[in-house]
């Protein structure tokens, strides 16, 4: 049996949704393998590192007990050893417990683990890991990067602007010089943040400036994208390393007035999916996309462009925006780590939750194994001449 650390929470805004994402999407699956023995390990909203099989149980941050769990349980030691190794205080004093880990599966949202910070540590350690890598995740996780990074490759975006939120107190003519050539309505987003956290929707050039501050005040750069008429959003799942597997094009159905509020993506799924489309882990959603052949096709490639142009590996799902009159599809933005991992909708495309996770874990061995075969010493005898 492969043990597999199951990596989760963390200092985000979506430490919980992580926790769901972790215990129901990845855990479950794997321990229904009977191929794997999972080792948790919590990320706390302080950024401690906890090991333990009590924290597969849901009830425990649900009942708040995780508090008391944390004021007694040891914090975990990562040990750099060909790989990585789980060490912690045992109950027995001076003795310790370890844990060799055969491959991660990091299931964080967000920043400080979804953003490619752990991925560089578990890169460090050279242990194989699920998911996108250390650029990828980082790429993704930044909106101008990530736009600037596929315009170079030839993907379309809707016309878009930046800026360093510093800029912005030092000169904001040039900032209103940067956007003038955008057509309003704007869309006015922070550059890091997830859940529409910090974005507003520019009508008029008056709102334009507290709009400006609000997304400065949350991130130290901003985007300024022109917002795309006639709006049918859709995301694509995909899967693999070399060659990219799409799952279906899913068309979420939120009201336009909801469209960025965190508890339209996270809250309502429960209420509101019972009767017709299929409920998605952010609520309710159309399984595949209602459009034409040609324009579904469209996406298809233009999502499975953007996870090579980023270079993705294991998982990832891209969001893009259509105009349903001009038939043009804009690519909005990469989540390394989808809710969920998505599965519903990968359900739908005959995937199960089990097969997933099992997929997974295979892609991270692979990636690894190819990874090894580069070569990383090189003998010199720079060192004689000193
Ligand atoms: N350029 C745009 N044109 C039209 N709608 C947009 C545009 N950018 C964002 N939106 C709307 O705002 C939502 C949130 O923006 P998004 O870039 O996806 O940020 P988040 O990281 O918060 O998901 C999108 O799902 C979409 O409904
Ligand atoms: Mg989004």
């Amino acid at each position: 049996m492969k043990t597999v650390a199951v990596i989760f929470g963390g200092r985000s805004t979506e430490h919980d949704i992580s926790i769901v994402t972790a215990l129901a999407s990845v855990i479950k699956p794997l321990e229904l393998t009977k191929q794997f023995h999972v080792e948790p390990v919590y990320i706390a909203k302080d950024g401690s590192w906890y090991w333990d099989q009590k924290l597969k149980d849901i009830k425990l941050y649900q009942s708040g007990e995780i508090e008391d769990f944390m004021r007694k349980a040891p914090k975990v030691h990562l040990l750099f050893d060909e790989g990585l190794t789980l060490v912690k205080s045992s109950q027995f004093a001076g003795r310790k417990m370890y844990k060799k880990i055969d491959v991660v599966f990091p299931a964080m949202h967000g920043t400080h683990g979804e953003d490619g910070e752990l991925m560089g540590v578990l890169e460090m350690a050279n242990v194989p890991f699920v998911g996108c890598g250390l650029a990828a995740s980082a790429i993704a996780m930044d909106k101008v990067l990530s736009k600037q990074v596929t315009k170079a490759e030839g993907i379309l975006s809707t016309p878009w602007t930046w800026f360093y939120s510093s800029e912005l107190s030092h000169s904001p003519q040039k900032i209103l010089d940067y956007v003038k050539d955008l057509n309003y309505p704007l869309f006015v987003k922070p550059a890091h943040l997830g859940s529409s956290i910090g974005i507003t929707r520019v009508e008029e050039p008056k709102m334009l400036m507290n709009a400006l501050e609000v997304a400065a005040h949350y991130d130290d750069k901003v985007i300024v994208e022109q917002g795309v008429q006639n709006l049918i959003e859709v995301t694509l799942p995909i899967m693999g390393n070399e060659s990219p597997q799409p799952a279906l094009l899913e068309q979420p159905l939120t009201k336009p007035e909801d469209y960025f509020d965190f508890d339209t993506k996270y809250m309502q799924g429960g209420k509101k999916g019972k009767t017709g489309p299929k409920q998605g882990a952010q609520g309710y959603s159309q399984i595949p996309a209602d459009l034409s052949k040609e324009l579904y096709k469209k996406a298809e490639e233009l999502g499975t462009s953007v996870y090579k142009a980023l270079g993705c590996e294991g998982i990832a799902r891209v969001d893009m925006l259509i105009d349903s009159k001009t038939k043009e599809v804009y690519f909005n933005e990469v989540n390394p780590l989808p809710g969920g991992l998505y599965a519903h909708n990968w359900r739908v495309a005959g995937v199960s939750s089990v097969d997933l996770v099992t997929k997974l874990v295979d892609l991270a061995f692979e990636r690894h194994a190819g990874k090894q075969e580069f070569t990383t010493a090189f003998s010199t005898s720079y060192l004689k001449q000193f």
